[in-house]
């Protein structure tokens, strides 16, 4: 029987993190088994490689939170040998093992086909922080996005936001203030369409107020705690923040007044549970108005060097987006 190699954490007496060999016989429960061609680096999957991130539940674990490939075995009628899928949320990468692994065996229900207009790495450059961002820009579309709404990014040298970024400038939209604390970032983020650039320490004043000058229509945040306590006293009445992440904490302090006297909206985006109905037309819109893969910065590396990501994730020294090479051509 032919081996395969996958990334594993194992906590037994110690936490380790190493590349194994394993075989068919390895395999989790499924019905789909795809080669993997690429995988993505996310927050959460370098979380998921250190002792105490909160992500696994139970180990050993692969990880690895995104995958695209191709299906070499199926027990579903959905799913025929040759066929090219993406994979990405439930419990792929944190309770069923996940894309850093040549082979990997999955549920049919978690399998989206890969949608005409993008590659398997493409499909990989936007994974589940392209998914994600994409979810915050239909959030706010739908809660009344115009041409010449202020809309502010914060997180906007990490996947999501430099996504939600060049996803909102590809959809026309001029008045993009990115909040980054890189100054190395400002060129690439200009390019992606930030009309404005500020720092964290810009917009979080020494006392916060429950109500702040109305300066922005429309926030995605990315950052969670103190940036995201600044912003919404700052909204303008009727606007709301699509609220993705916690890069910073998961606090968040806040009063009542936005809400009841200017009748502020949190938009809360969860990428795991989407349906799989919603998940298929924002995949949909990924491959043709959203697709934002030929703009972004991207940082692609082999299956050995993931290491050397996770660490900048964990420091927050990572700008862009990375994806790792597992077997793609
Ligand atoms: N809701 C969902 O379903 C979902 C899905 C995917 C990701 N997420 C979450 O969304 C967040 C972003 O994910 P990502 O993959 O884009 O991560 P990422 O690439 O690490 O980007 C996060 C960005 O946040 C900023 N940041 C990090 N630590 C910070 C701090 N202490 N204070 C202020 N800013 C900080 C940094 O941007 P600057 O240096 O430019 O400021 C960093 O690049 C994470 O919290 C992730 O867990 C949620």
């Amino acid at each position: 029987m032919s081996s395969f190699q996958a990334l594993m954490v194992t906590n037994e007496n110690q936490f380790q993190r190493t590349y194994k060999s394993l075989t068919n016989n390895d395999l989790p429960d499924g019905d789909v088994t795809i080669q993997i061609a690429y995988s993505g680096v996310n927050f959460k999957d370098a979380l998921a490689s250190i002792e105490k991130g909160g992500v696994i539940r139970n180990y050993p674990m692969t990880p690895g939170i995104d995958a695209s490939g191709t299906v070499i075995d199926s027990q579903h009628p959905n799913f025929q040998v040759g066929d090219e899928v993406i994979v990405t949320s439930y419990g792929f990468g944190v309770t069923h093992p996940g894309g850093y692994s040549e082979i990997q065996r999955i549920p049919a229900e978690w399998i989206v086909p890969l949608p005409a207009g993008l590659s398997l790495k493409a499909a990989m450059v936007l994974g589940t922080a392209g998914f994600t961002a994409a979810l915050a820009v239909a959030a706010i579309e739908e809660a009344g996005l115009t041409t010449d709404s202020r809309i502010v990014i914060t997180g906007a040298s990490g996947g999501v936001g430099s996504m939600a970024l060049a996803m909102l400038h590809k959809l026309g939209y001029q008045n993009l203030t990115a909040v980054t604390r890189k100054s190395s970032a400002h060129s690439w983020l200009t390019a992606l369409g930030a009309a404005e650039i500020v720092t964290p320490e810009a917009l979080i004043p020494e006392k916060l107020k429950a109500l702040a000058k109305q300066e922005y229509d429309f926030a995605i945040d990315t950052v969670g705690g103190k940036l995201a306590e600044a912003l919404i006293p700052s909204l303008q009445y009727g606007g709301s923040m699509a609220l993705c992440g916690n890069a910073s904490g998961i606090q968040l302090q806040t009063t009542v007044l936005p809400f009841i006297l200017r009748g502020v909206n949190l938009l809360g985006i969860d990428s795991v549970n989407t349906p799989m109905n919603k998940r298929k037309a924002i995949w949909h819109r990924l491959a043709t108005d959203l697709n934002v893969t030929e703009n972004l910065k991207v940082n692609e590396v082999g299956f050995n060097e993931l290491p050397i990501v996770f660490d900048s994730l964990l420091t927050g020294t990572h700008e862009g987006r990375s994806i790792v090479k597992i077997g793609g051509k």
